[in-house]
């Protein structure tokens, strides 16, 4: 059994982790518009990895006994260059990593090893986050105004596979 506190802020961060989602479609929709199919392609992935987390919450949730509340959030949608795309991706994610933490912290100030036990994979897995997106903009910063090169990154970027967990919710 999860408290009730703890109960609304991981439900809250479900809901971060939708907006998350629905955040990385429409960059996905915006890079497509952009004629940057690969990078498309790669936000679509995010999406897709997205959801995959949202479904952490939701199922860690349900196994509690916690009835789920979704709410809805306005995205945005105007990006100005492929830069900006990654950057603010970035930028998004260091947020996500302050709230596993805020979220980690809770845990272990409330002895719930059950949740700190589910936490776990997101700590580690915002790590890797962070850094694919420091990498990305590394490249565009070095690639600078050279249209070749974010053409041969775009075609990078597109390799990119959505591997599925064993389960949907898993
Ligand atoms: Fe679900 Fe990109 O953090």
């Amino acid at each position: 059994m999860i408290s009730d506190s703890m109960a609304q802020l991981l439900n809250s961060h479900l809901n971060t982790e939708h907006f998350s989602a629905q955040l990385y479609l429409s960059m996905s929709s915006a890079a497509g518009v952009m004629g940057l199919k690969g990078s498309a392609s790669w936000f679509m992935v995010q999406y897709q990895e997205e959801m995959v987390h949202c479904m952490k919450f939701y199922t860690y949730l349900s196994s509690q006994g916690v009835l789920v509340k979704l709410v809805n959030a306005d995205i945005p949608n105007e990006y100005g260059s492929m830069l900006e795309l990654f950057e603010k991706t970035l930028v998004h994610e260091q947020h996500i990593t302050k709230a596993i933490n805020r979220l980690m912290d809770q845990a272990v100030k409330e002895g719930d090893h059950a949740t700190q036990i589910f936490l776990q994979w997101f700590v580690t897995e915002q790590i890797e986050e962070e850094e694919n997106d420091r990498d990305i903009i590394g490249k565009l910063k070095l690639i600078g105004d050279n249209g070749y090169g974010r053409l041969m990154l775009d075609n990078e970027l597109g390799a990119r596979v959505f591997v599925p967990p064993p389960t949907a919710a898993a």
